[in-house]
């Protein structure tokens, strides 16, 4: 279990190109399974979660060779239908192979993911869309174990958007019977990224970037070539780590399209925003961080995956703030570290209210999960003194090599390897 050790005060300044999506990734994987043949995904972060999708498709049988960022799957010999718990309690978004898998093969017995670190998230959606379709699904021994003939197509309406059933759902539709509609499906741009891998390998979508999808299933898909978008949550991070260094900072090979909501919040706390075709560029504020409330929502809302960043940033702001998180209600395990740290928030429910201070003050914290634990890094690059943030394996299970990153642009943060962080 590694650690960083970060020493603050030094402005993150200069240029930077942005990874491809984990989210993207974590869909346009499983999706290879539809279609016999080497798919190849152009783009892929190296990350963990990456990683481990990619042992439990060899799992599967799929062979796979990744260098370079280039992905290339051949699912030419699958021998398996069967995600074991010791795969799927890795990482919730294994929970993507039981669509592929079901409708390709006809039968799929998927570990269920349980809970996560900042609490339920259940995947109710994905079997009830399923079973719409005529999939037999059992919750057995901690498995889903679900066998179809052939999947038929249906009318889904989701109570909630769920990128995550969105993602299964079609995948499933795709080599349907009939026609499937999913309304209120997510519109994220990693959804989109899989709907134009699927459309490339022959599948018949519709409604593509809008939040209904009609899928016309196809009996057979062709493995494709695809590139990966850009990781939008790296991005925010980045462009945060600048504002709250007081920095500035080019990202390259990225389209703001991705990330108006949380660049209008950068530009209300007072940075200057200048887009270029596939750049951004941000100036930090020139005097004082302006509070700015956010609430985070579905796509292209101010995505849940920024509130912990953006609760740090705000932990320096002139004045008070909250953050509301309506997507998942107790994601705040990042408050009491940020608390060490001299953060002054309190949490009431799923509103964390932030009072600025006028700095921070280095010392030892843990990472809880993924972007608890971007938000320590990004506050320790702001504290006064030396922040050590403690289990950084979270952080590497979605963000390629940050400390490489923050480290070319200027950060004093390095990795301390070791088992007992
Ligand atoms: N939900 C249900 N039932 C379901 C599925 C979801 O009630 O069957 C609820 C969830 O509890 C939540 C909301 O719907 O309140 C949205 O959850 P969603 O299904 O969209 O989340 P997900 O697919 O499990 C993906 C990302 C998450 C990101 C969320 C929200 C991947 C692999 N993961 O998760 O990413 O937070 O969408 O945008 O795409 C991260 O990268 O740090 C991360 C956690």
């Amino acid at each position: 279990m590694d650690k960083f050790v970060i020493h603050g005060g030094n402005k993150i300044s200069g240029f930077i190109e942005v990874s491809g999506a984990k989210n993207a990734s974590l869909a346009l994987m499983p999706a290879s399974l539809l279609a016999s043949g080497t798919s190849i995904l152009y783009g892929t972060p190296e990350l963990n979660d990456v990683f481990t999708m990619m042992k439990l498709l060899n799992h599967l049988g799929v062979e796979t060779d990744f260098q370079n960022h280039i992905l290339k799957l051949n699912t030419e010999n699958i021998i398996s239908q069967d995600a074991p718990y010791e795969h799927v309690k890795k990482m919730r978004a294994s929970v993507y192979v039981l669509g592929p898998l079901l409708t390709r093969f006809g039968t799929a017995k998927v570990s269920l993911p349980g809970g996560c670190a900042w609490g339920p998230r259940p995947i109710n959606l994905h079997i009830e869309g399923l079973k719409k379709m005529g999939a037999e699904i059992d919750l057995a021994e901690g498995y889903i174990i679900a066998k179809s003939k052939k999947l038929n197509g249906a009318k889904i309406n989701f109570d909630i958007s769920s990128v995550g059933a969105t993602g299964n759902i079609l995948m499933a539709a795709v080599l349907a019977k009939g026609t499937t509609i999913i309304n209120n499906a997510a519109m994220e741009p990693e959804i989109s990224n899989l709907a134009e891998f699927l459309s490339k390998m022959g599948a018949k979508i519709s409604g593509i970037n809008t939040s209904s999808l009609e899928i016309e299933g196809v009996d057979e898909l062709k493995p494709v070539e695809i590139n990966t978008i850009p990781d939008r949550i790296e991005a925010g991070t980045l462009l945060i780590a600048a504002a709250i260094t007081k920095g500035e900072i080019t990202l390259e090979n990225f389209s703001s399209k991705y990330c108006e909501a949380i660049l209008a919040k950068l530009e209300s706390s007072g940075c200057q925003i200048i887009v270029d075709d596939q750049k951004i560029h941000l100036k930090s504020s020139a005097d004082e961080i302006h509070p700015s409330d956010v609430t985070t929502a579905i796509y292209p809302g101010f995505p849940t995956d920024m509130q912990a960043q953006w609760t740090a940033y705000m932990s320096l702001a002139d004045g008070a703030s909250t953050v509301t998180d309506t997507i998942y209600l107790d994601r705040f395990k990042h408050v009491p570290e940020l608390v060490r740290l001299g953060a002054n928030i309190t949490v009431n429910e799923n509103i964390a209210v932030i009072k600025g201070t006028k700095k921070l003050l280095g010392a030892k914290v843990m990472s809880t999960d993924l972007r608890a634990s971007a938000s320590l890094v990004l506050a320790g690059l702001a504290a006064e003194g030396t922040t050590e943030v403690l289990r950084v394996y979270h952080l590497d299970r979605g963000y390629q090599r940050i400390e490489e990153k923050l480290r070319s642009l200027g950060a004093d943060i390095e990795r301390v390897e070791g088992k007992e962080y």
